[in-house]
Order: structure tokens, then sequence, then C-alpha cells
């Protein structure tokens, strides 16, 4: 599976998205469509993306009964999205239930991706209001071996945990890492950042990215730069 740069469309509709996408002629970018985007436009915003030729990572974060999940995962299978994600919260018998849902007639699939610990969950909120009594890092950890064990392709994480997770979980099980900007660029509100760069270093498999790309003066000159530094 190859290293690829997601630009992350957080556009609040059908609009902006479109604008932003036809700024690239010569390459289709892999593109990650949100809550914002696919909540204000539907399935049709992703066949939309979907028939311009970009693959799609439809980043929903399913979480509620393994029925429920498998049912909606099948849903999301028909929209013909390359890969999609849950909160691995939901437990092993949700995320077998999720990958029942996904898997095609045929047995093929979109990725299926896991999200652990929200990076915007602190060890003392998870203390304190998740009753969760272990380190941050352990948790992310046992979420992502459970992930693994599970059936999943991967899960989303800081670039600054890939090597960890690897190590954890396999070589071949995939890291998807947002909180990447360029050495001279803006951090905004991420708080642990790595550049392309160094995220390839780490041995991310994808890098999420959004407004170093989505916000750039040349939005296309910023997503190549992405692309030179992480893929070479
Ligand atoms: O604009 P920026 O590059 O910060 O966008 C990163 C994208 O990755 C956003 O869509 C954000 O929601 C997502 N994300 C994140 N941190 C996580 C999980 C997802 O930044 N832990």
């Amino acid at each position: 599976m190859g290293k690829d740069v997601i630009i992350a469309c957080d556009f609040a509709g059908k609009e902006e998205a479109l604008t932003f996408l036809d700024k690239f002629t010569e390459e289709k970018p892999y593109v990650k469509i949100g809550m914002e985007l696919f909540y204000a436009e539907g399935p049709a915003i992703v066949r939309e993306i979907k028939a311009r030729g970009h693959q799609i990572f439809l980043d929903l974060k399913l979480h509620d009964i393994p029925n429920t999940v498998k049912s909606a995962m099948a849903v999301l299978s028909r929209l013909d999205v390359d890969m999609c994600n849950l909160h691995t919260a939901g437990t092993a018998a949700m995320m077998t239930a999720a990958l029942e849902g996904l898997t095609r007639p045929d047995g093929s699939r979109p990725l299926l991706i896991g999200v652990t610990q929200l990076t915007s969950t602190s060890e003392e909120r998870m203390r304190k209001e998740l009753l969760i009594d272990h380190p941050l890092d352990q948790v992310v950890m046992a979420y992502a071996k459970n992930a693994a064990d599970s059936g999943l392709d991967g899960v989303v994480c800081s670039p600054l945990e890939a090597a960890k997770v690897h190590e954890v979980c396999g070589k071949s099980f995939l890291t998807v890492t947002p909180g990447v900007r360029f050495a001279d660029g803006d951090v905004g509100d991420q708080v642990r950042v790595t550049t392309p760069a160094r995220a390839k270093e780490i041995g991310s498999d994808y890098i999420v990215v959004g407004r170093p790309i989505t916000r750039a003066e040349d939005p296309v000159a910023a997503y190549r730069r992405c692309v030179s530094e992480f893929v070479g």
C-alpha cells in the first residue's frame, strides 16, 4: 500500500469544496470528507467527488451498537469510498460487525481505520470523566491493538505515535496521521505537530493535511510540497 497525502476537505458546502478541487487540474488528490461537509451535502457530495476521480476517506467516526454500525457500514461500502472509520471504543464486537457490513459481495471493501482516544481528550479528562485510570499512551496502544486483533486496517494517530503503533500492531497496520505542518508554516490550533518529511521518517502511511493546503495562497503548490516531502 503506497504512502499518500490526504487533503482534509473541511468546507461548509459543495460550492466551496468543488471550487477548491477545481484548482487541481493535473493531479487527483486523495480527499477526506468529514462530518461538516457530509452532513451539509449528504451522500451526493461523495458520489460527485468520487466521479471526478478522487479517492475518498469518509471520516464519520461511527460508534453505536454492533448491528447498527454493521448496517451503516454496508451503506458506506455501496458509496464506494476508499477508507472509512469508527471509534475503537465501540469494542471488538462492534469492529468485527463493522467489517462484516463493509465487505462487498466480491470480497473487496474500503479500508477500515480506528479512532483510539481523540487528541482533544487529555489524560486528566479521561481519568475524571471516562474513569479510565491508565496513562493515555497505554490506552491508545491498547485500543490500537484491539483494532488490529479485530481485523481493522489501521488507526488514526499522531505522527509521533506512528512508530510505536507499528511496533505494537505490526508494520503493515496502517497509521493515518493528522497534525502535519510545514516547518515554516502556521501551527494553528494543533498542539503536537510534525512536518511531512518527519512523518515519513517516523513511518506514517498516510498524512491528513487540511489548512496548510486548503488555506495556502497556492493550494496546488502546497499539496505538491507535501507530496514531495512525504512520498519523495
Ligand atoms: O487543518 P488541519 O491540517 O489541522 O486538519 C487536520 C484534519 O484532521 C481535520 O479534518 C481534523 O478534524 C482531523 N483530525 C485531527 N486530529 C485528530 C483526528 C482528526 O486533526 N486526532
